[in-house]
């Protein structure tokens, strides 16, 4: 399928999309989030492709939400826009698919919102991310408020969203808003090797344990637990735990099934 706004690649179990509004340095408008949510819900169902890595054309990663339908937009469109973004993203973070965030450059507003809906990000040493919404006048809307701030806790969340300050991605290591640093040149070969790595394990095994990391980040550490016990019994009823703890056994590398 042709797109107007991001470009999508597949190559075996995994995708990369890349959003491609360069001269509006990457900003979400309508169509985009319109065209990423077809595009990762294709991805969901195509019964093949299992991380879907998310960059950016050029110098940016995503430079946020776009300003130009902000500023038309009253406060019952500014829900609408809100709760689509937010929908996605969601959709993003509790899909079987492993997301990664390859964060080029700059990742502001929606785009490090878009960044922290992904499982794991890897930012390129070029990186700056933020949520500068205040200095529009505005708050995060795409999961902001929510996200970081279980991402590095209330404090800095606060300092960052109330100055608006842009951090660097060495900060951002620092703080946990990222989990790699890399060479600019080098990004797109460290996520892929990071995404190769995840298609190499048990596929069931990668999708269950995501589940009960996320069910488990919201809710009480008995409940988390109670569900990590479920998963860890499904899991074990796979084929595919079979042959991985046989293989072990056996001294050779496992043929994982998806199964
Ligand atoms: N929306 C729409 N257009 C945007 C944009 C955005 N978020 N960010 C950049 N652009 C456009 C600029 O208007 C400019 O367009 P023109 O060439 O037509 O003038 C073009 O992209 C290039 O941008 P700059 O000339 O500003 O590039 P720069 O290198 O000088 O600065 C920047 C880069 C610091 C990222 C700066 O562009 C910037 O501050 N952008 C806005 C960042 C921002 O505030 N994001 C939050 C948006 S609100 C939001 O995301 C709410 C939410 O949570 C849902």
């Amino acid at each position: 399928m042709d797109y107007n706004n991001i470009l999508v690649e597949k190559e075996d179990h995994l995708a990369v999309i890349t959003i491609n509004r360069p001269k509006a340095l990457n900003a979400l408008n309508d169509d985009t989030l319109t065209e990423i949510d077809k595009a990762f819900t294709e991805l969901m169902e195509d019964g093949q492709t299992r991380v879907v890595i998310f960059t950016g054309a050029e110098k940016a990663f995503v430079a946020g939400a776009d300003i130009k339908e902000l500023m038309e937009a009253d406060g019952e469109k500014a829900k609408v826009i809100s709760s689509k973004g937010n929908t996605l993203f969601r959709l993003i973070e509790s899909s079987d698919l492993v997301s990664i965030a390859a964060v080029n450059g700059f990742a502001l507003g929606g785009g490090c919102e878009l960044a922290m809906a992904c499982d794991i990000r890897v930012a390129s040493e070029k990186a700056k991310l933020g949520q500068p919404e205040v200095n529009l006048g505005l708050i995060p809307g795409y999961g902001g408020t929510q996200r970081l701030t279980r991402l590095v806790g209330k404090g800095k969340a606060k300092e960052l969203i109330f100055t608006a300050d842009m951090v660097d991605a060495k900060d951002a290591l620092k703080m946990g808003l990222v989990e790699k640093v890399v060479d600019p040149d080098k990004l797109m070969e460290k996520a892929k090797k990071m995404a190769n790595k995840i298609i190499a394990k048990g596929p069931v095994a990668v999708k269950l344990a995501k589940q009960a990391i996320n069910f488990g980040s919201e809710t009480s550490l008995p409940d988390g637990i109670a569900f990590e016990i479920e998963k860890f019994g499904q899991v074990c009823s796979t084929e595919d735990k079979n042959e991985g703890t046989q293989a072990f056994l056996e001294k050779r590398a496992p043929e994982f099934k998806a199964k």
